[in-house]
């Protein structure tokens, strides 16, 4: 089994990395990550030397590079962690969300169409339904609550998913996504 982990120099991505490795010594985990400011290379260190491990520096956005690493690794899966993540950096400069969150999902999963895949999976995040309110904890959000965004972040996030659900209901790409709460963590960018 081959596992495309796109984001794996991130906080989430690089646990993620470490998990798979321990718990699956046979799989090869081909890490796709074109480091950005969150993105640190010396947190995978300790899995550098692996054989069942590679780093490859470059963008989900270079249709190129991903489909020259589609050639070289034919995965089996991608789990796309790669993003910008930091909700107050996308008030800022909303552009380069669009790039990565959207564009890049669009990049990967085309790859994915043209080289075949056995499962996609987007790691998307809760921030798609908007905000509960602090005084009721009785509320919660389902799979099926409305998408209701509320900064460049989200939106983007929620575009990514849509994305997902037209190539899965379009091209027939197996795909999951999952919405995560917020975390904090070892190897989480200060
Ligand atoms: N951190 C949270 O609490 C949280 C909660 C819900 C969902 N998520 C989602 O989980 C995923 C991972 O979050 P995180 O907190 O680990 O993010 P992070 O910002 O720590 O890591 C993102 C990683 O993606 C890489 N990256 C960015 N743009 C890229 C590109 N164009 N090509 C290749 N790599 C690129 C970065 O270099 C970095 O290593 C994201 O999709 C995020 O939306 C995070």
């Amino acid at each position: 089994m081959t596992i495309i982990v796109t984001g794996g120099a991130g906080f989430i991505g690089s646990n993620f990395v470490f998990h798979m490795l321990n718990k699956y010594p046979d799989y090869r985990i081909v890490c796709l990550d074109c480091l950005t400011y969150a993105g640190n290379l010396s947190t995978l260190e300790p899995v550098m030397d692996n054989p069942n491990f590679r780093f490859v520096k470059e963008s989900i956005c270079d249709r190129e590079a991903v489909d020259k690493l589609f050639e070289e690794e034919h995965p089996d899966m991608v789990v796309n962690f790669a993003a910008e993540s930091h909700v107050d950096r996308s008030i800022e400069n909303p552009q380069v969300f669009l790039d990565t969150n959207i564009i890049g999902t669009s990049v990967l999963m085309d790859a994915c169409r043209k080289y075949g895949i056995k499962r996609y999976h987007q790691v998307s995040t809760d921030e798609v339904y908007g905000d509960l309110p602090l005084d009721r904890p009785d509320l919660f959000f389902t799979e099926t609550t409305p998408i209701h965004t509320s900064s460049p972040y989200s939106s983007s996030k929620a575009g990514a998913d849509l994305l997902v659900l037209a190539y899965h209901r379009t091209y027939g790409l197996p795909v999951t996504i999952s919405r995560w709460s917020n975390k904090y963590g070892w190897y989480h960018f200060p």
